[in-house]
């Protein structure tokens, strides 16, 4: 028997909806972004996402349904994010996902955000299986999480300050792009040199943890030592730091695990800095150059998307079953 996991995303300012079958199979995935509703305050508003979420998230799930060619009479069981995130954001996919299970009869399950974006690396790579190390760097989160099985996870580091997309957002603002900041950077670092300053590059050899917040004031401290700096070339630097870090610390990371298992190494990204084609180059290098297997799941998969909350649902429905409509919403919710 098949089952049709309908999955509900909200706890940024994504609302996303999607309806997969069996964990593997994405019949559908529509994300609305609210990003012009934000850019003009060069960041997300916890209180505008979370209206907006409660305008757009049954029209996001009828397109998901429609698209998926299903109804809400197919649906088997319907998944939400329930954390990590913005309270309200996150309640109101909780909500809209629980209206439907209690309306349809069949189970709601609240799914971790963070186990959501690595199953989005199984979601990319049917042949992919643990143990992997998976780097998550998105707006919100910075985190190195070893999945050694299916909800088995150690959470090996993660930003001591701020998050990777973050600083990204943070210096482009001082930079005068445009908002998010992280796509700015890239594009405009295409014609910079990233070795034109030489940026920190924080806690680089110093464990698994991550720290943007300094690398950020440094950028600034340089620009206005040198207001005559281009741009460019204070993009590109920047850039370059932090995947230098990203990078180093990935690898570092599957080199323990290599020692731990006996085996080469996997590792995979998410999170919408996995965007940056800086990363995914220098990632696809080091897989072409040394033994560990890298995989970079599609840009639509590491953003914020509803298919991997369907994704992770399917494997905890069948492990832990339903989670109880009492569930709430869990704001710092971790995921290990
Ligand atoms: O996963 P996501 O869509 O939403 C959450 O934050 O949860 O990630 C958005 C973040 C923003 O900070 C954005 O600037 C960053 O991902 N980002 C990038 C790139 N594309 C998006 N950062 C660096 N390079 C990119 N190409
Ligand atoms: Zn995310």
């Amino acid at each position: 028997m098949t089952v049709h996991v309908l999955g509900i995303e909200t706890s940024c300012d994504e609302t996303a909806a999607a309806v997969v079958i069996d964990g593997r199979d994405v019949c559908s995935s529509v994300v609305s972004s609210q990003v012009d509703l934000h850019a003009r305050y060069g960041g997300v508003v916890p209180e505008i996402a979370s209206r907006a979420h409660v305008e757009l998230v049954n029209d996001v799930i009828g397109a998901a349904l429609l698209e998926a060619g299903v109804t809400l009479a197919d649906v088997d069981a319907v998944a939400a994010a329930h954390g990590p995130g913005l309270a309200g954001a996150l309640l109101v996919g909780v909500s809209a996902a629980k209206a439907i299970a209690l309306a349809r009869g069949c189970p709601y399950v609240g799914v971790n955000h963070h186990e959501a974006h690595v199953y989005a690396a199984l979601l990319h790579d049917a042949e992919l299986a643990p143990p992997f190390v998976t780097l998550v760097v998105s707006g919100g989160h910075t985190l190195l999480v070893a999945m050694d099985g299916h909800g088995r996870y150690r959470l090996l580091g993660q930003t001591v300050d701020d998050a990777a997309g973050e600083a990204f957002d943070k210096v482009a603002r001082f930079l005068g792009l445009d908002y998010p900041g992280g796509p700015a950077i890239d594009r405009l670092a295409r014609t910079g040199d990233p070795a034109a300053i030489p940026f920190p590059r924080p806690m680089l050899d110093d464990g698994h943890d991550f720290s943007f917040s300094g690398l950020k004031t440094a950028v600034v401290l340089y620009v206005r030592d040198h207001p005559e700096a281009d741009v460019a070339d204070v993009a590109a630097s920047f850039q370059a730091a932090v995947v230098d870090v990203l990078v180093a610390k990935l690898l570092r990371a599957a080199e323990l695990e290599r020692d731990r298992t006996g085996t080469s190494p996997t590792v995979v990204i998410g999170g919408g800095v996995a965007a940056n084609s800086v990363l995914r180059e220098r990632l696809t290098e080091e897989g072409a150059r040394t033994d560990v297997r890298v995989v970079l799941p599609g840009v639509e998969l590491c953003t914020d998307n509803a298919a991997m909350v369907a994704a992770a649902a399917w494997w905890r429905l069948g492990a832990d079953g339903p989670t109880p409509l009492s569930g709430g919403a869990y704001p710092n919710l971790r995921i290990a």
